[in-house]
């Protein structure tokens, strides 16, 4: 069952956010020592601090009905179980499968699935690349689902490199992408990983195209001994030449699929066994998600403050302020992950959702964003719940600065609550201002392979429960269709120069392109 306005459920729900807009005052309420008990849990690698949300333990409750009434259990089942979950596909969503540790059984492995399979092979390559003399170099080309995953990953485990090649991410159609990758390589020492479940998407073929000429230039190089293609259609890399392909199940979504052999990259990096302890710690999310009672399970939490934040507070969108320098491209890979994944106005079922979803997902990682647009967070007009991510511990040696980043990353989400009360001689409404803004808080022991893939699980399972709330088909982009399309279209009137049929705004803006300055185009 889908979320319906006119059920009491919804109704209550209204009335109990309108009260805590009249009457919860967040500085108020924590001065009771239980408000952070009750309303903060402990999921695998995460604590998760949830009580200076702007909710109470009511409004919580009245989610989890909400909840109930829209079946997230029997869909979770679903999901685990390989079901069809994605319902305009036509497809399963398999990314909890790729981390399921294999159960050994009557002293023989389980017959692997195509997921374990994929793996197993991405893991091996992985090692043989690693061990291969002839690259120093390895350069991933991908895009969205197929590149931010791979790169935030990279960022995130750089403590854990150990030998092996040096890895780039190259994803933009923008030649000064893949330029500026390749000007100090050396072609006879690198080799090409090009990820692309559909492989027909535009950039990456763009960028695939251009990196096999460069490769190409001096000519005596043969391309397929330096180049994987990573993709469902494994078929069609190999008609047109690779011999070194992966397999990506069609049950996989780009934007959940860094788990599968779209991980070449950070495999290679840090080597199979840290690849497999990132499974293990998303495992260990996964667990947590199906088991945990859904009053204490740390997804369904998230998920349900999404929904009550964008549906019953309207709040349009949420800051994500990783406080760790491994993770400054989580607010990328979290826009993709949700946006693509809940931003949409209709339900699985054609209709329209009737309320507003997922807002806009952005982010810089603390404390450089505290100089930037924190001072839009704490007295600007409109009011967005915070998200803080920080690691109790680091790996880089220098306390201090861990200290003050710990300190900092605490003192934000206090200011946003509290707010501040003017003084003697202090500027009345410039020095005071009310504070009651919300904020999360999610805190790692240490940003380490496990506490990653934890961490990253816990956001797709939260994308999962907010869109089973909404009746939202996840794991579809209808949307992004159309600019794909219409990006070929122009692609094509830059040889012919064809300007009709186009509106007035895109064929001016297509004739300056063309010709370096404007022409009448009546
Ligand atoms: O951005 C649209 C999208 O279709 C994403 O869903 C996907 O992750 C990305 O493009 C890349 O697609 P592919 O892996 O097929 O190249």
């Amino acid at each position: 069952m889908t979320l319906n306005a006119d059920t009491t459920i919804w109704q209550g729900l209204q009335a109990r956010a309108a009260a805590c807009e009249r009457e919860l005052n967040l500085a108020h309420a924590l001065h009771d020592a239980g408000r952070f008990e009750r309303l903060s849990l402990q999921a695998p690698h995460v604590l998760l601090d949830c009580s200076k949300c702007l909710w109470d333990e009511a409004a919580l409750a009245a989610l989890l009905q909400l909840a109930e009434q829209a079946g997230v259990a029997p869909r979770r089942d679903a999901l685990y179980d390989g079901a069809v979950v994605n319902e305009t596909e036509q497809r399963p969503a398999l990314h909890v499968r790729l981390r399921a540790p294999l159960v050994p059984q009557g002293g023989a492995w389980v017959v692997e699935d195509e997921c374990h399979a994929g793996l197993r092979d991405m893991l091996a390559l992985a090692q043989q690349i690693r061990t291969d003399a002839r690259f120093t170099d390895v350069v991933h080309i991908g895009i969205g689902g197929s590149g931010l995953g791979p790169e935030l990953m990279l960022q995130a485990l750089q403590p854990w490199y150990a030998g092996g090649p040096r890895v780039h991410v190259v994803s933009n159609l923008d030649g000064h992408d893949l330029h500026q990758a390749l000007q100090c390589l050396v072609p006879a020492r690198t080799l090409f990983i090009v990820a692309s479940k559909s492989w027909s998407t535009a950039e990456t073929q763009r960028n695939m195209a251009s990196a096999k000429a460069w490769l190409c230039a001096g000519g005596d190089l043969h391309w397929p001994n330096h180049f994987v293609a990573v993709s469902s259609r494994e078929d069609v890399a190999r008609q047109s030449g690779f011999t070194q392909t992966l397999h990506i199940p069609e049950g996989i979504g780009g934007r959940f699929s860094v788990w599968s052999a779209v991980g070449l990259p950070v495999a290679v990096a840090v080597g199979p066994q840290v690849f497999e302890r990132l499974l293990q710690g998303a495992a260990e999310m996964d667990a947590h998600f199906a088991q945990a009672p859904l009053e204490h399970n740390a997804p369904v939490w998230l998920g349900l403050l999404d929904v009550w934040y964008a549906s019953f507070l309207q709040m349009p969108g949420r800051c994500v302020a990783p406080y760790h320098h491994g993770l400054r491209r989580l607010p990328a890979y979290l826009q993709q992950l949700e946006m693509e994944s809940n931003g949409k106005q209709v339900r699985a079922d054609g209709k329209p959702v009737g309320c507003l979803t997922t807002g806009m997902v952005w982010g810089e990682p603390g404390s450089n964003g505290q100089h930037a647009f924190f001072q839009w967070l704490h007295q600007g007009t409109q009011r967005i719940p915070v998200e803080f991510i920080a690691a109790r511990t680091a790996e880089h040696g220098l306390p201090e600065h861990q200290e003050a980043l710990l300190a900092n990353a605490l003192a934000q989400a206090q200011a946003l609550m509290q707010g501040a009360r003017a003084g003697e001689g202090q500027l009345l409404g410039h020095q005071d201002f009310p504070g009651n803004r919300p904020s999360t808080f999610m805190l790692l022991d240490a940003l380490t392979p496990e506490s990653l893939g934890a961490l990253l699980a816990l956001h797709e399972h939260r994308v999962f429960v907010a869109g089973t709330v909404w009746g939202i088909n996840s794991f579809d982009q209808w949307g992004v269709e159309l600019g794909k399309t219409l990006a070929k279209d122009l692609r094509d009137r830059m040889d012919s120069a064809e300007l009709e049929g186009l509106d007035a705004s895109t064929a001016g803006l297509l004739s300056f392109c063309l010709q370096g300055s404007l022409v009448s185009v009546s």
